[in-house]
């Protein structure tokens, strides 16, 4: 017989629910009975659909997560937010140039950066958000989209910002730049695109274009793919984890814990 599941205590939107432990927060939420329809989407970690805050019981501070990769803790408190919108000027990549001053151009507001580093503190996804910031600033593209190019937009780092910065709008214009303009041909991939236009996957196409969908799913699942290394460099099928900057390992840090 299996071991019954440990419970643990958490409060949701103010009402109290005890909830299995080894849950992450999204499938505690279902479990208390929460119908998710907006603030879900992959569930792996990847589409930033899941941003949330929370309290951890006696702590005054706020912690940021993705509810998909966290699990839920004995005495945390979470009320759910809403989406952080990213409203940005329209551009058409073939019509501008990655100069210094682009970035800023689009972004004025980067100039009012008061280097307090809540963006990479909230991070769920451990980026050096403020760096990427301040090298948009000095008009460094190749060094946003390098630095941002693990983001997932999901809009924490914003919700937080003193300067109302939207941080993923930048990084994304900068990979956006860098893709189109800076970054070498690559030879691999001008081989591939003349391989397909030559119709070399034309046959697989068509075969998997007329495969039932319940076959197509059965393919889709059983596909090979690279499984997600975890901070010891070790793989494991699933990657939860809170936020490696989460504001009480960014303070152990400090006081050099
Ligand atoms: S949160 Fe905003 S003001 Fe603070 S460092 Fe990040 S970008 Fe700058
Ligand atoms: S940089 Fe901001 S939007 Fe991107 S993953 Fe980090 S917190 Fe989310
Ligand atoms: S549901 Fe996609 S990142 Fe959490």
């Amino acid at each position: 017989m299996s071991e019954p599941a440990t419970l643990v205590t958490m409060e949701l939107m103010g009402k109290e629910y005890r909830v299995p432990s080894g849950l992450t927060i999204l499938a505690a939420m279902e479990y208390a009975g929460y119908k998710l329809v907006r603030g879900v989407g992959c569930r792996g970690g990847f589409c930033g659909a899941c941003p949330t805050l929370y309290r951890r019981e006696g702590s005054h501070r706020i912690f940021t997560a993705l509810a998909c990769q966290t699990l839920v803790e004995d005495g945390m408190c979470l009320v759910q937010i809403p989406f952080v919108p990213a409203p940005t000027k329209p551009y058409d990549l073939h019509s501008i140039t990655p100069q210094s001053t682009t970035l800023l151009r689009f972004f004025p507001e980067i100039a009012g950066c008061v280097a307090c580093n809540t963006c990479t503190r909230s991070c769920p996804q451990g980026l050096p958000v403020m760096d990427y910031i301040q090298a948009a600033l000095r008009g460094d593209i190749e060094r946003v989209a390098m630095l941002s190019f693990d983001c997932i937009a999901c809009g924490i780092c914003s919700s937080r910002c003193p300067a109302d910065i939207k941080h993923y709008a930048v990084g994304l214009l900068a990979r956006r730049l860098y893709g189109k303009y800076l970054v070498p041909p690559s030879a691999d991939l001008a081989l591939r695109v003349g391989e397909i236009e030559a119709g070399r996957y034309d046959a697989e196409l068509r075969e998997l274009m007329e495969l039932p969908l319940a076959d197509l799913r059965a393919r889709y699942e059983q596909r090979t793919f690279e499984p997600a290394a975890d901070q010891n460099g070790e793989y494991s099928a699933t990657r939860r984890y809170n936020s490696p900057m989460d504001p009480v390992d960014y303070q152990d840090e400090l006081e050099g814990v």
